[in-house]
């Protein structure tokens, strides 16, 4: 038996295009048929009685995937909303919170480049400085090293820290929990961007007791795209503006709390949300922790391999307490979107190639359809292409 055989019979649960190395969970997770199959049994629904889908079963069945969802990440119901993405969440935070004239925004220089752009628009608008930055030493090794690098970024003004758990670009766990509880100690609310997190790692958000979390379902927890979640502390309960006003919940029901706004804004196919708690059935059968000590053990030969190749370090140490099913590695200088066309095009291998903090690096994505031979086609392409 070879080390992927016990997991055969999970990865013939997705469908992915036959002859395609995809590395890329972390960008677009594709989700397992079962999960395609139960949301097109709510499309089903939806489009064969409409006047009773929508106005008869829609606002029971989001409260009842609501609370599948909160239970999975450790949520009173009432401080979760469903949204289409952490995208979504994070304009809906960003559009909501009390900034003034003066007041900072801090974020670390390893934050989403679109969650960048939020908050340097919202910092416009309210006539606030523009966003801190607070650059994270290299490579990181301790906790307390990453607290100093963010704390000496905060001042007296500063209202707001956005900080991811996991990072896009350079895939690290952060340690939130002693970044929220130092930040709320000095006076400074918490947003944290954990798109990356559900399914990777345990999520218990009332006992993190961050200001607002932001996250995507579609990706490690496998539902479908145009999934995601906000949680919002009670205490900003009736400052949080939804994107887009309509009528909250239908008729005859009334808006009674923020969460009851994202119900209904307006006709679309919210299918999506209804679908999140297969998704989570699905991940639950196969044993979330086996899941995540299948992913890292994956991650982390991805990651020695690249090492041998390269002969480069990369930012954290080698410990599940800084990366989870994503592994990041330095490469040698290059251009890095023609990297990442070679390895498609000349080996048809989907891994995103970056450019961050000038050096090109490599970020590879581990799921249940992942094998160590995807990480060995991985590093012979890029043995002949480097
Ligand atoms: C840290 C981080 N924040 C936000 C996002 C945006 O997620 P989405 O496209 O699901 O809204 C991503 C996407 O990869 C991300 O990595």
């Amino acid at each position: 038996m070879t080390r992927d055989d016990d997991l055969e019979l999970w990865n013939e649960q997705w469908d992915l295009s036959p002859g395609v190395t995809y590395l890329n969970h972390g960008s677009f997770g594709p989700p397992p048929k079962p999960v395609q199959t139960a949301r097109r049994v709510w499309q089903d629904r939806l489009y064969r009685q409409p006047m009773d889908f929508f106005m008869r079963k829609y606002e029971e069945a989001w409260f009842q995937s609501r609370r599948s969802l909160a239970e999975f990440v450790g949520a009173d119901e009432r401080n979760l909303a469903f949204v289409e993405n952490a995208t979504a969440a994070m304009n809906v935070v960003a559009d909501s919170f009390p900034l003034r004239p003066g007041d900072e925004v801090v974020l670390t220089d390893h934050e989403y480049g679109a969650v960048r752009r939020i908050w340097a628009r919202a910092a416009k608008r309210a006539g606030a400085a523009e966003p801190r930055v607070a650059r994270l030493p290299l490579p990181i090794e301790s906790t307390d090293q990453v607290l100093d690098a963010i704390f000496a970024a905060t001042t007296d003004r500063t209202r707001l820290l956005v900080v991811s758990h996991i990072t896009s670009p350079t895939a690290i766990t952060l340690p939130v929990q002693q970044i929220v509880a130092q930040a709320h100690s000095r006076g400074i609310a918490v947003c944290l961007d954990g798109p990356h997190v559900p399914a990777q790692l345990p999520l218990d958000l009332e006992s993190l007791e961050c200001d607002f979390y932001c996250a995507s379902c579609h990706k490690w927890l496998c539902a479908p795209f145009g999934s995601g979640f906000l949680y919002v502390a009670p205490q900003y309960d009736g400052q949080i503006q939804p994107p887009l006003l309509s009528w909250g919940r239908l008729p005859e029901n009334s808006v009674q709390t923020w969460s009851d706004e994202f119900i209904w804004s307006g006709t679309r196919d919210p299918t999506a949300y209804l679908t999140v708690p297969v998704a989570i059935a699905f991940l639950r059968d196969v044993g979330l922790e086996r899941f995540r000590d299948r992913t890292h053990q994956l991650a982390k030969y991805a990651r020695h391999r690249l090492v041998d190749l390269t002969g480069n370090e990369p930012i954290v140490t080698d410990s599940s307490e800084w990366y989870g099913s994503m592994a990041q590695v330095p490469l040698p200088s290059g251009d890095a979107a023609m990297l990442q066309r070679q390895l498609w095009t000349e080996h048809a291998i989907e891994v995103p190639i970056i450019t961050w903090d000038d050096r090109r690096w490599i970020r590879v994505s581990c799921h249940l359809y992942n094998t160590h031979k995807d990480i060995d086609l991985l590093v012979d392409a890029l043995r002949r292409l480097l």
